[in-house]
């Protein structure tokens, strides 16, 4: 009690070397040095407030206010409107919940951003980072806040909030440099993104073109940000390549304040690292250009499997042996998300496959079909009617954009959710049914019992493969991509009501066991920096491979103090989050 009072009193700086300075610090700026940043930046800067705070008993206490935000907590759309709206909120310490009943006794900040500037062009980002340097408080960059591993919080810090920054999305019919000196390979057309715009706008435009573009698979995920610098997959990255192949130069201000371009050209380590080595590490990128593509007719192939009289057993046996089957439909160049779910009781996959088609003659289609049937269908259809109902739709679709409009993307309904991923070579898949099912009934299990019970969804993604596997200059993506087939995600929900004791208990069992058995299936390969489980130990090797020390060089070079710190991102040793055993606390240079 005294000790923890002495800390409260002498403030963190004290006892560690240096911290950053927290709002219960003497050193956190006063009011006038937070207007006068306001000033600077025009009134975007904005002091936050607990998301949920209206449900809490006291001043601002709202009971309709609280029923509103409640209904649209998991909203994918709603969540990146918001300063601190986060997707994958990791420590949640203010739910939209009835803190009568549950055991969220207060309502705190948490994690969240202290203030946040809603930033709309370079000068305002370059005053955050300046406000943040001087008066030595964390910094934060935010984009859509659909970060899997807190990289776009921090408590007690100031978030450069990148959404608002809108410089247009410009089409180039054939594209040059922005400055002249750097002889272009690409001949083909382009896309500017000058700012906070997602997959959806950029879509949209492509489109307007009769062409496409590599981006996610959901229409909510931001394009500049976390999602390109850190590697991005979607139903196109088989035949393109990843997402962040195809950025042929970027914009960026530099901790120091500097705005600067990154191409095969001009500070070639910096367009490197910002190709696959996280977001959030080496600056903040204010736009992107990546490659556009002609559209082509696009075949889609709807699957579902649903248990019948409750037989999971069937479905998993169903879905392992269609799972050692990947290879052969990747090689085809099927791609996409299939899903392993019980939203609605029994289990159900789904796997709402594509193929880009060359043209659409009927051999191509009957090409891509007869694979489809040969090596996924025929195999089902002894079952079809007595373990489980086999449902098989084909269309044709003129061009992509009109097969994307025509199904749903969008995840809405998840709730705090926690991620697990592996990449999958082709080894571990093929001839392997017997393995894959016991590692899906692994990540089928329910952590819990009763009403406190974590849901469970499968993701596989067959993102890879194809292109994917062609290792890219100035790329630093882990390459275990370039041999990946599937990308296998085990999603755990928290039950609203559950404590920290149970949270923890679905975390730790999502880590030990549920990432240790893919781990055990999948030997010496790794995952996806931006869809990984934030507690697996071995995040370093598993995230970045044999690029850590390089990427770590190079955000020596560009960010020599630190200026952008997150956890889980390259250069974050010697730093560490100050908890004492609470959830959050400030953040401290340990050597
Ligand atoms: C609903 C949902 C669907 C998804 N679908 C896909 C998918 O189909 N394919 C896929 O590959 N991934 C997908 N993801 C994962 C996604 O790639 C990551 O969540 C990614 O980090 C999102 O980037 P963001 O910038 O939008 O998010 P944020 O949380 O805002 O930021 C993520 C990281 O990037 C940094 N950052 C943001 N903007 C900038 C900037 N301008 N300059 C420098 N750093 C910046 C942040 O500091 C943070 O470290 C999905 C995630 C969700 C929640
Ligand atoms: C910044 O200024 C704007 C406009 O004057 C104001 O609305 C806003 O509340 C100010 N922000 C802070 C944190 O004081
Ligand atoms: C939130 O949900 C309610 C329905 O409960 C809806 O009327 C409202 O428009 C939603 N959006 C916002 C921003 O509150
Ligand atoms: C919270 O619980 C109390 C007591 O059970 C109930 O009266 C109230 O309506 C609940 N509020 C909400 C927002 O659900
Ligand atoms: C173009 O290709 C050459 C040869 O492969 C390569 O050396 C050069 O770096 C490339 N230039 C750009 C701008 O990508
Ligand atoms: C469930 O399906 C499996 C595999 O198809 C089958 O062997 C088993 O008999 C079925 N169980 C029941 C209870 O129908
Ligand atoms: C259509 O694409 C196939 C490859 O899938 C190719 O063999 C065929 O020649 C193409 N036909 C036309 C008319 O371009
Ligand atoms: C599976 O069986 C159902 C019901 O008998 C039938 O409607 C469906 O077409 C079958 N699925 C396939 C792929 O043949």
């Amino acid at each position: 009690m005294l000790l923890k009072s002495l800390f409260l009193l002498a403030g963190a700086q004290f006892v560690f070397a240096k911290c950053k300075c927290t709002p219960a610090d003497d050193c956190w700026p006063s009011a006038s040095k937070w207007n006068s940043l306001n000033s600077t930046v025009e009134g975007k800067l904005v002091q936050n407030q607990p998301l949920a705070k209206a449900c809490y008993h006291g001043p601002g206490y709202s009971a309709k206010k609280c029923q509103r935000i409640a209904s649209n907590w998991t909203n994918e759309f709603w969540i990146p409107e918001s300063p601190i709206g986060y997707s994958y909120p990791l420590v949640d310490t203010c739910p939209p919940i009835n803190a009568s009943v549950a055991a969220y006794p207060s309502c705190e900040l948490g994690t969240s951003p202290a203030y946040t500037i809603k930033a709309t062009n370079a000068d305002d980002v370059a005053a955050g980072i300046k406000f943040a340097k001087e008066n030595n408080v964390r910094l934060v960059i935010k984009n859509t806040g659909h970060d899997i591993s807190q990289r776009s919080q921090g408590y007690g810090s100031l978030s450069i909030w990148i959404k608002h920054v809108k410089d247009g999305l410009h089409f180039h019919k054939k594209f040059h440099y922005s400055e002249g000196s750097c002889p272009s390979n690409w001949t083909g057309s382009a896309i500017t993104i000058g700012g906070g715009y997602v997959w959806k706008d950029a879509y949209d435009l492509a489109s307007k073109h009769r062409h496409v573009v590599v981006g996610g698979g959901d229409p909510t995920v931001g394009c500049i940000g976390g999602f390109l610098q850190g590697a991005g997959h979607g139903s196109l990255s088989h035949e393109f390549g990843l997402a962040t192949d195809q950025v042929l130069e970027y914009k960026v201000i530099l901790a120091s304040g500097e705005t600067v371009t990154a191409n095969a050209c001009q500070n070639t380590d910096l367009f490197t690292a910002l190709r696959g080595g996280g977001g959030g590490t080496y600056g903040v990128v204010l736009s992107a250009t990546v490659k556009t593509y002609p559209t082509r007719p696009t075949l889609y192939h709807d699957l579902t499997i649903a248990a019948l009289g409750h037989n999971t057993s069937a479905v998993l046996e169903a879905t392992a042996r269609m799972a050692s089957k990947y290879p052969a439909i990747v090689d085809e160049g099927f791609a996409g998300t299939a899903a392993l779910t019980r939203k609605y009781g029994p289990w159900v996959y789904g796997s709402p496959f594509i193929k880009f088609l060359a043209n659409d003659s009927i051999e191509a289609i009957n090409h891509a079909k007869d694979v489809m049937n040969r090596e996924i269908i025929n195999d089902l259809l002894p079952g079809n009617g007595t373990d489980y109902l086999v449902s098989s739709k084909w269309s044709t679709h003129p061009s992509w954009a009109a097969w994307y409009a025509s199904t749903h993307h969008t995840s809405a309904g998840n709730s705090q959710p926690l991620m697990a991923s592996r990449f999958f070579k082709k080894e571990s898949l093929s001839g392997k049914e017997q393995e894959l099912f016991d590692l899906l009934q692994i990540l089928t299990t329910e952590v819990g019992a009763g009403v406190h019970t974590a849901t469970s969804t499968v993701l596989l993604n067959i993102v890879a493969g194809g292109k994917v596997l062609n290792n890219v200059p100035y790329t630093s993506v882990n390459p275990a991509w370039r041999e990946a087939y599937l990308v296998l995600q085990g999603i755990d929900m928290w039950p609203a009501n559950a404590g920290s004791e149970e949270i923890q208990k679905v975390k730790e069992e999502l880590t030990k066991r549920k990432l240790g058995a893919m781990k055990n299936l999948a030997p010496g390969t790794g995952t996806y920096v931006n869809e990984a489980d934030p507690y697996d130990p071995d995040w370093k090797q598993d995230w970045f491979g044999d690029r850590y020390d390089q990427l770590l060089s190079i955000k020596k070079k560009y960010d020599p103090e630190d200026v952008f710190w997150c956890w889980r991102c390259v250069g974050n040793e010697g730093w560490e989050e100050v908890t004492g055993g609470a959830l959050f606390g400030p953040l401290c240079q340990v050597n």
